[in-house]
């Protein structure tokens, strides 16, 4: 299994001194510092931490624009139970004439794009929307491809799984928000596929849309979920998933593997390789000739996976 190495005696000076002495939070810095690595890293295992660069300057942005954003939007239809109404779907809607006029949050996003840093901040979040989902299915192709889905990471794998929800999450919520006739129609092509699902499609449609048809109501909820809801669980599940990432080490091999002795290593292959030829050794620490994610348990010895492992001892890292 993996485990920690142990800790070093670290001087503490400074805040940190300053901290440990009144919330012992020397352990915890301790703990989080001295996590297994690999000796030899690849360009792809550091995905997750872009992913996670892209998430910050997405907060921070989003929290900017949501000073100036106003979600509020005049539509065609208000909901009134008990007014002289057209019947849709079995439920009562007034037609309320000539009120299509700009938005206020349309508005808003046009006062916003007029200034120069408005502008920038705001398009650091619209692109930075898009960059965060092709990074997440990149960060979640190569966890595919180095195998580091199977054991013991089910449970980082999982955790990545409702982050992509999220991460997509955001993005449909977000979509909406400009209040433009793209994000209008988009949405309404979005939640009417929700609608064909059969018994709980048109309960659940209504639900995120506020009512029967896509209103002024729906951007209120798409807001709230995009700007409370999201964030909150987004935030609590990158902390279980760093979490996990600390106590496991990252998977990437550093050369773990050729056994002249005739020794087998318990390994976890990764797909290309076990597709291409499952008996495939590799060369101790040759740089570019290792597998991915390629991993080591068992009682297999530090010593015996690479001439390095006093370095970074190998078998601590699964
Ligand atoms: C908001 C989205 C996400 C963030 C911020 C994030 C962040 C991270 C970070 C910082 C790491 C540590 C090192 C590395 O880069 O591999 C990591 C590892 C990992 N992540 Fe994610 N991740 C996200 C989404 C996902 C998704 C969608 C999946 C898969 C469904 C996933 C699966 C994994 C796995 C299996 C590891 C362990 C990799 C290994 O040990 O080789 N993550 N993640």
């Amino acid at each position: 299994m993996a485990t920690h190495q142990a800790v070093p005696d670290r001087k503490r000076t400074g805040i940190d001194a300053w901290l440990d002495e009144r919330i012992h939070s020397g352990k915890a810095i301790d703990y989080s510092l001295n996590h297994p690595v690999p000796l030899h890293i690849h360009p792809l295992d550091y995905l997750g931490e872009t992913t996670l660069f892209i998430f910050i300057s997405q907060a921070v942005t989003g929290m900017m624009l949501a000073m100036f954003y106003h979600p509020v939007a005049q539509t065609p239809y208000h909901y009134c139970p008990d007014a002289a109404s057209t019947i849709i779907n079995g439920l009562h809607l007034c037609p309320k004439a000539q009120t299509v006029s700009p938005s206020e949050a349309w508005q808003s996003i046009q006062v916003i794009m007029s200034s120069t840093f408005g502008s920038l901040i705001r398009s650091m979040h619209f692109w930075g929307n898009y960059f965060m989902v092709v990074l997440v299915v990149m960060h979640m192709m190569r966890g595919f491809f180095a195998g580091a889905y199977k054991y013991p990471r089910e449970l980082t794998w999982l955790s990545g799984v409702a982050l992509l929800g999220m991460t997509l999450g955001f993005a449909f919520t977000g979509y909406l928000l400009p209040w433009d006739m793209k994000a209008y129609w988009a949405t309404q092509v979005g939640v009417n596929i929700a609608d064909t699902i059969p018994i709980v499609g048109t309960p659940l449609a209504n639900i995120v849309r506020g009512g029967p048809v896509l209103s002024g109501s729906t951007l209120g909820r798409f807001f709230a979920i995009h700007m409370l809801l999201l964030p909150a669980i987004t935030g609590g599940l990158i902390g279980l998933h760093l979490l996990l990432v600390n106590i496991q080490g990252v998977s990437a091999a550093d050369g773990l593997v050729v056994q002249s002795d005739g020794e087998t290593l318990q390994q976890i292959p990764n797909v290309p390789e076990a597709a291409a030829n499952s008996n495939q050794r590799f060369v101790p620490g040759a740089a570019g000739a290792r597998p991915l994610g390629n991993a080591s348990y068992g009682s297999t010895s530090a010593a015996s996976l690479s001439p390095d492992a006093d370095v970074n001892t190998s078998a601590d890292r699964l």
